[in-house]
């Protein structure tokens, strides 16, 4: 619950005029109020990752400018470990989870993020490895919280992987729960404040119980790719879980395949098409998802920057009513999302699910949406007119029309 809560009025001027805007500051036990904006390092450098690599997507945060428009976690995925087959020790002798060789000083790198005014994120297991096999958290659960306390830590992600190993039923919810109660006993044990990302791919309906057992947010599938087909299957099918997201317990639907990613040394461009990508935000942002990055910050072009430092879209996301977008209208090519938002109005999605260019006649009245409207395109962030019933838009194959209906 809340303890506290302060309005602060916030003020830009400049020879154009001025503008206001009141920023909520909540102070109390829940985390992540908002869905959490960051970086992870899986998308592009899978097991290759390294302490420069991800000093140098932190440093990218705040020279590209991306933190002045909420980027704030940078989040190590797997590979900081010891190699579980490797002949080296895996931890001390006193039990504390040691680093490998690409990861020198875990401390200065968490003093070095926070220097930037950016967060640090981790990465575990509750079996004894990791997806890639490195070590992980069984049976240290306490000592590793402690560690990443002391590592200056302010995220984990918690991934089932090897502890499937001792499961009989991939989707019982008495067998999922007890590794993730045991590790979030364990951070809430610390004097530190740290999310908990929650990681099983969906299993046993995650949404339905990642909140009681601490959950901040819990991924709701397998992992995403940057192919159509994969982005869409994971983002459109974002539908049961709905009611569970809110203020500190997000769905989690994977992280953003835009940009130059690759799970490996070798990076590529996403093959998702521009307008796919268009989709992807939009649909995340939609579905108030986690907002993780899984590209390489140091080689942004100027769409994938344009893309993904658009304020009135990332204010959807980031809406502090925190309720998921439902589909109201579903056909073969065509599907619209609405998501309420907490300032009494309404975003929506027209997305064209097919493989035409196509013109819809989106009828208002469908949504709920009476009477004149002003309707504004967000990724143009311009008002497109005033509208009553009926609106008729062009979308490009696998685009999107991002639209905030003003009902007064
Ligand atoms: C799983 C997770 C991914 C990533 C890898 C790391 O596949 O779903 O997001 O963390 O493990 O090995």
């Amino acid at each position: 619950m809340a303890k506290w809560k302060y309005d602060v009025t916030l003020t830009a001027k400049n020879d154009l005029g001025s503008d206001e805007k009141i920023l909520e500051i909540v102070i109390g036990d829940k985390l992540s109020l908002t869905p959490p904006m960051g970086w992870n390092s899986w998308n592009c450098w899978g097991l290759s990752v390294s302490q420069d690599k991800v000093y140098d997507a932190a440093k990218s945060f705040v020279d590209k400018g991306l933190a002045d428009h909420g980027w704030t976690n940078i989040n190590i995925d797997d590979g900081w470990e010891i190699f579980g087959k490797s002949d080296a020790p895996k931890r001390s002798r006193k039990g504390e989870i040691l680093t490998n060789e690409k990861f020198p000083d875990m401390k200065k790198l968490g003093y070095d993020i926070h220097a930037l005014g950016l967060k640090f994120g981790i990465y575990s297991s509750p079996g004894p490895l990791t997806c890639g096999g490195y070590t992980a958290s069984y049976k240290h659960e306490y000592q590793d919280a402690r560690t990443f306390a002391k590592w200056g830590i302010d995220y984990l992600k918690y991934d089932l992987c090897s502890y499937r190993n001792f499961m009989n039923n991939q989707n019982s919810v008495e067998e999922l729960k007890p590794p993730y109660i045991l590790m979030n006993k364990a951070l809430r044990s610390i004097d530190r404040d740290i999310v908990y990302s929650i990681c099983e791919y969906g299993n046993g309906k995650v949404w339905e119980w990642g909140e009681s057992v601490g959950g901040n947010l819990w991924r709701t599938t397998r992992d995403i790719w940057d192919n159509w087909d994969r982005m869409y299957e994971i983002g459109f099918g974002q539908v049961e879980n709905a009611k569970y997201a809110g203020p500190g317990h997000w769905n989690d639907p994977d992280m953003l395949v835009v940009g130059w990613v690759g799970w490996g040394p070798n990076l590529h461009q996403s093959e998702l098409t521009p307008d796919e990508q268009y989709t992807h935000v939009s649909l995340w942002s939609m579905l108030s998802a986690p907002l993780l990055l899984g590209n390489d910050l140091t080689k942004l072009d100027t769409f994938t920057l344009n893309l993904i430092t658009n304020d009135e879209v990332i204010a959807i996301d980031q809406d502090k009513l925190g309720k998921q977008a439902t589909p109201v209208i579903k056909t073969d090519d065509i599907q619209v999302w609405k998501k309420e938002l907490s300032d009494g109005n309404i975003a929506i999605g027209i997305f064209n699910v097919s493989k035409e260019n196509l013109d819809y006649k989106l009828e208002l009245k469908k949504l709920g949406v009476n009477g004149e409207v002003t309707l504004r395109d967000l990724w143009r962030q311009t008002d497109i007119g005033k509208f009553n019933n009926m609106f008729t838009t062009r979308i490009p194959s696998h685009g999107v029309k991002l639209l905030k209906v003003f009902l007064k």
